[in-house]
């Protein structure tokens, strides 16, 4: 491991290159006891980080999964979306549990804020569309950006100031209930909000500041992505993607910091795809293959406990990642949950009637033309749980991985086995 990171430089970001769920949270928990800070950038509560250890199981949401270790300083930077009442309610179990976190977690003040409202109109549009639905978290990610760029938003910061809060809520409650139709409640997210106020304020912090006094003094900083590349709003399936930007940028942008300050990127790869929510997904499994991957990957969302889609894994999907993101290095996971398949298969170029595509279409009619190549590996069937080194794995999982390598154009240098913060091949 030691290597590896040292490779990498000081501060590193992790980016997920599919649809999500890749498996970000497992690695973020297993190096993050090498860095002195762990911080989000973009999204909120929509995302699902599952860390276990010793057979525990913790899932984060808001905070970043490096919390388990006694001395990481977790951000939350300005970049993301958050409820507050979840930001304590996530510190107030892990402290149930025994881990002392609140001292050591940093709220941007110029990070937006969630109201149940946004919840509520994430749920009603969502309604609305019918079967054009997103499929979205219902965590109100979607409106609560929207207010942010229409200049509405109200910040963190916000909570400093009971009146001008007050203020701000009733004018979005009015101006939400005006265009939507609906009946929303300022004071009572007020009198909720209120609730948790004197809780949150000693993890309000001017976020950048703290960050560019820790690049100054060498501290080393780890950037846990959320959700996946292909959720990106400007790169992803749109409109079937979330609300910000998953991509590198958006580390730079969403905690104010410089790119160049960012010295290497780990993406995060599955060994097959999957995907939460509607939208296009040219791998798609609709059969017993698929049915049998998620059975055998426990595929059943974080957040929301839906199935996730199953597919088989997805070159052209995992490069324009590795292009878009400039990543050095792949950690390919659940590679054990392919165990016991005789055939492999993995898409490697797209074609629309005679013309080869080179990222996912996002039109319905291209994707129902959508004609894919795959290639096919011969697999394996030991079970990869205890192996620890890339030499002992078996040969066919050897080949499948240097296959994989060459057609995504990075470097797999760490293998999942299993869910447990142990279950590492470091290469
Ligand atoms: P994230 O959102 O990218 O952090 O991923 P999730 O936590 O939503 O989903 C990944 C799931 O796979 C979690 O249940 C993890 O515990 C589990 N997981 C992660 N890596 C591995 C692995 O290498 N093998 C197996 N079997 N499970 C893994
Ligand atoms: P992590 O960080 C997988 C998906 C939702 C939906 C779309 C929009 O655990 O990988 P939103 O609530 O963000 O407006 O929903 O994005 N989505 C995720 N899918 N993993 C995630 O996060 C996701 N966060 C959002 O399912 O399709
Ligand atoms: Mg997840």
């Amino acid at each position: 491991m030691k290597q590896f990171l040292h490779d990498l430089g000081h501060n590193v970001a992790i980016i997920g290159t599919q649809w999500g769920d890749e498996g970000k949270g497992k690695l973020v928990d297993a190096i993050s006891g090498e860095f002195d800070i762990v911080c989000r950038n973009a999204g909120g509560a929509n995302a699902g980080h599952t860390i276990v250890t010793n057979g525990r199981k913790v899932i984060f949401h808001l905070l970043p999964s490096a919390m388990l270790h006694p001395s990481t300083i977790g951000v939350i930077g300005n970049g993301c979306v958050v409820d507050p009442l979840e930001v304590i309610e996530e510190i107030e179990n892990l402290e149930t549990s025994g881990f002392k976190v609140s001292d050591r977690v940093k709220l941007s003040l110029r990070a937006h804020m969630i109201f149940e409202f946004h919840k509520r109109i994430d749920t009603e549009l969502e309604q609305r569309k019918g079967d054009k639905k997103i499929g979205t978290t219902c965590r109100g990610i979607g409106p609560a950006y929207t207010d942010k760029v229409s200049r509405i938003g109200i910040r963190t910061e916000d909570l400093l100031d009971r009146e001008l809060l007050k203020d701000k809520l009733e004018h979005n409650c009015r101006f939400h209930s005006d265009s939507l139709g609906i009946t929303l409640d300022p004071h009572k997210e007020f009198e909720r909000i209120m609730s948790v106020v004197e809780k949150i304020k000693p993890l309000l912090c001017d976020t950048r500041k703290f960050l560019q006094d820790a690049i100054h003094e060498k501290k080393r900083i780890l950037f846990e992505g959320a959700q996946g590349f292909h959720l990106d709003l400007d790169h992803g399936t749109y409109p079937f993607v979330t609300s910000s930007s998953i991509c590198l940028g958006g580390v730079s942008t969403g905690l104010g910091i410089a790119p160049r300050a960012i010295t290497g990127v780990i993406g995060i790869t599955k060994a097959y795809t999957t995907r939460v929510g509607s939208g296009p997904f040219p791998s798609e499994l609709e059969d017993e293959m698929g049915n049998a991957i998620r059975e055998r990957g426990a595929e059943f969302g974080a957040t929301t406990g839906r199935p996730r889609r199953c597919g088989w894994f997805d070159a052209v999907v995992v490069k324009n990642a590795v292009e878009t993101n400039g990543i050095d290095a792949i950690n390919l996971t659940k590679l054990d949950v392919l165990s016991g398949i005789s055939e492999i298969k993995v898409a490697t170029r797209y074609f629309l009637d005679d013309t080869e595509l080179f990222s996912v279409p996002t039109t319905r009619k291209a994707n129902n033309k959508l004609r894919l190549e795959y290639v096919s590996f011969p697999g394996w069937k030991e079970d990869l749980g205890k192996v620890r080194s890339f030499n002992d794995l078996p040969e066919n999982a050897k080949k499948y991985i240097e296959g994989l390598e060459k057609l995504i154009h990075a470097p797999v240098r760490v293998i999942g086995v299993g869910a447990d913060r142990g279950e590492l091949i470091f290469r």
